[in-house]
């Protein structure tokens, strides 16, 4: 029996994943921080089990991983957004949480999991298509992202001699409470059954690279492409 370990599971991309995961007979730990959720989520389930704790603080995640013995697969999808409006006076605060969220608790979570991941496992780091090219306001969220970009493609090297593939996902926009706060318009949106389904069979087939809707992310790579000054106009013009 396979055993994953889901982080955000409680919400969105994460909560879906779980459902995904159980319906195709896995063992999943699904982790967050509302309790609440967790258990309404895992209550069905005999092989459903809800971990709650933060990602941001490390004694949590030391304390709550503690007693797991090994995982196939280890999927750290837990984030948050948080827009810097006004770059001018730029809030410190915002920009900390966004890194802290999403990239200094991957580090946490890789220090205790990691070494319960099997030979052949494999680790899923969920990002952002929003990494391909700068989008205004995400100076907090790009930035963590990125760096979780440039983590497992090092990740990817470091791991093979322990035979664990490392996979990179790059959503673009998905319905879920963390996007339903937009106040613009977000292009082949998905919801989040279909994000876990490219996802799950991503993983399946151990993808190095996985990215959906694909009619997004080949627009926003053509765009990578193109000289800055273009991309840059193109995108104020239409978020202004
Ligand atoms: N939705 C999109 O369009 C989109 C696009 C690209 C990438 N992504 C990425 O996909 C991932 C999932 O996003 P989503 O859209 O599904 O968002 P969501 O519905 O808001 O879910 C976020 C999940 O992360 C967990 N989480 C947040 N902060 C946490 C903390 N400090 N400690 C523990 N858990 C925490 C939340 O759990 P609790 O509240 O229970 O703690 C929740 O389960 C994120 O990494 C996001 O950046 C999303």
């Amino acid at each position: 029996m396979q055993k994953v370990l889901i982080t955000g599971a409680s919400s969105g991309i994460g909560a879906a994943l779980y459902s995904q995961y159980i319906s195709q007979g896995f063992n999943v730990i699904a982790c967050g921080r509302n309790q609440q959720k967790l258990e309404e989520l895992t209550q069905a389930h005999v092989k459903g089990t809800g971990l709650v704790f933060d990602v941001t603080q490390q004694q949590q995640v030391v304390e709550a991983t503690r007693d797991i013995d090994e995982l196939d697969i280890l999927i750290l999808n837990a984030g948050d957004c948080k827009y810097i409006d006004d770059a001018k006076h730029f809030d410190a605060s915002l920009f900390k949480h966004n890194i802290e969220t999403n990239l200094i608790s991957v580090g946490y979570l890789l220090e205790s999991l990691l070494p319960k991941l099997k030979h052949g496992g494999q680790l899923v780091l969920v990002s952002s298509s929003a990494t391909i090219v700068p989008f205004p306001r995400a100076e907090g969220y790009g930035a963590s992202k990125a760096g979780m970009d440039y983590l497992a493609k090092s990740l990817t090297i470091d791991l093979k001699p322990h035979n664990i593939d490392v996979s990179l996902v790059h959503p673009g926009f998905v319905k879920t409470p963390l996007t339903d706060k937009n106040d613009f318009s977000m292009p082949f949106l998905i919801d989040a059954e279909q994000a876990a389904q490219a996802i799950f069979a991503g993983v399946s087939k151990r993808k190095r690279y996985i990215h959906f809707p694909k009619r997004l992310t080949l627009l926003l790579k053509m765009f990578s492409l193109l000289p800055f000054a273009w991309w840059s106009k193109m995108i104020s013009r239409t978020t202004r």
